[in-house]
């Protein structure tokens, strides 16, 4: 399929609705890169604060790849996924050096970045079209195409969907209607433009369980809290926390080293 019965319409409903995020009135690969790392685990609304801070501080790829590593993850505390911060700085190094690469492939190589990121830059700031397919994303082509149903066959169509020259209205296009109307659970069918789907909001998603209490208590017990816990305290200035279980502790110490998370020299830990 070359585009989609109902691509006008899907763009003409963006055009009128789009949120104005910050990173919608960008070009810029590097604050473009900044927003897709930081919404691939945290919602717009806390997003947008964290942002804004993150490019005063580090204005551009150049700033935050000389930039201490301690300050990169105070800047990220917060956010979750204290790698992905790292991860963003190396890809910056790279990018500093070696200049912007401007194809999917050629962003993929950077550190951290998968298909969906590169795919979203590319597009975004370099004008590539690419279909950039998330989680939201693809459930959206999920129900616009009821063919459409697994990699690479997905890819494929998703791909093929998009209108010629607008990959970058298409894709924020998608992700606004997968964010708003074409959502997981109670899809808003009645207020989606396209009038060609059949799909009214099948697949209907398992619900997710809600995260009540013993949840938590699972999080909790995980490395990775630890590693939070860990992370956050030294950002703060403040002693590693206590009440972990020393081989618990050292489990999370040893991980944060391996990486490059921590640094451990003469019996203290300390930010890299
Ligand atoms: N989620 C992931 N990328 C996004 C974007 N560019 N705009 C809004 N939500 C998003």
């Amino acid at each position: 399929m070359a585009g989609h019965p109902d691509a006008e319409a899907i763009l003409r409903w963006y055009a009128a609705v789009r949120r104005d995020l910050p990173w919608r009135r960008t070009s810029d690969p590097y604050r473009i890169l900044v927003s897709e790392v930081m919404l691939q685990q945290t919602q717009v609304a806390r997003v947008v604060p964290y942002y804004e801070a993150w490019l005063e501080r580090f204005p551009s790829a150049g700033a935050l790849a000389v930039a201490p590593a301690a300050e990169v993850l105070r800047m990220w505390s917060g956010l979750g996924y204290n790698r992905r911060a790292l991860a963003l700085q190396a890809a910056c190094g790279v990018v500093a050096r070696d200049g912007w690469p401007q194809t999917v492939e050629g962003l993929m190589a950077l550190p951290g970045v998968g298909p969906y990121t590169a795919a979203a830059v590319a597009s975004f700031a370099f004008g590539v079209q690419a279909a950039a397919v998330d989680t939201n994303v693809r459930r959206v082509i999920e129900r616009l195409d009821r063919r459409a149903r697994r990699p690479p066959e997905l890819a494929r169509r998703a791909d093929a969907l998009v209108p010629a020259g607008r990959a970058a209205d298409w894709n924020q296009a998608l992700m606004e209607l997968g964010a708003t109307v074409c959502t997981a659970r109670a899809p808003a069918c009645e207020a989606c433009p396209a009038a060609s789907c059949r799909s009214q909001g099948r697949p209907q998603l398992a619900p997710t369980a809600r995260r009540g209490a013993a949840d938590r208590v699972r999080f909790e017990e995980t490395d990775r809290y630890v590693r939070g816990r860990v992370v956050a305290a030294l950002v703060a200035g403040a002693a590693l926390p206590d009440g972990f279980a020393p081989e618990r502790l050292e489990r999370a110490l040893a991980g944060l080293e391996r990486d490059g998370l921590v640094v451990r020299e003469a019996g203290a830990v300390r930010l890299p």
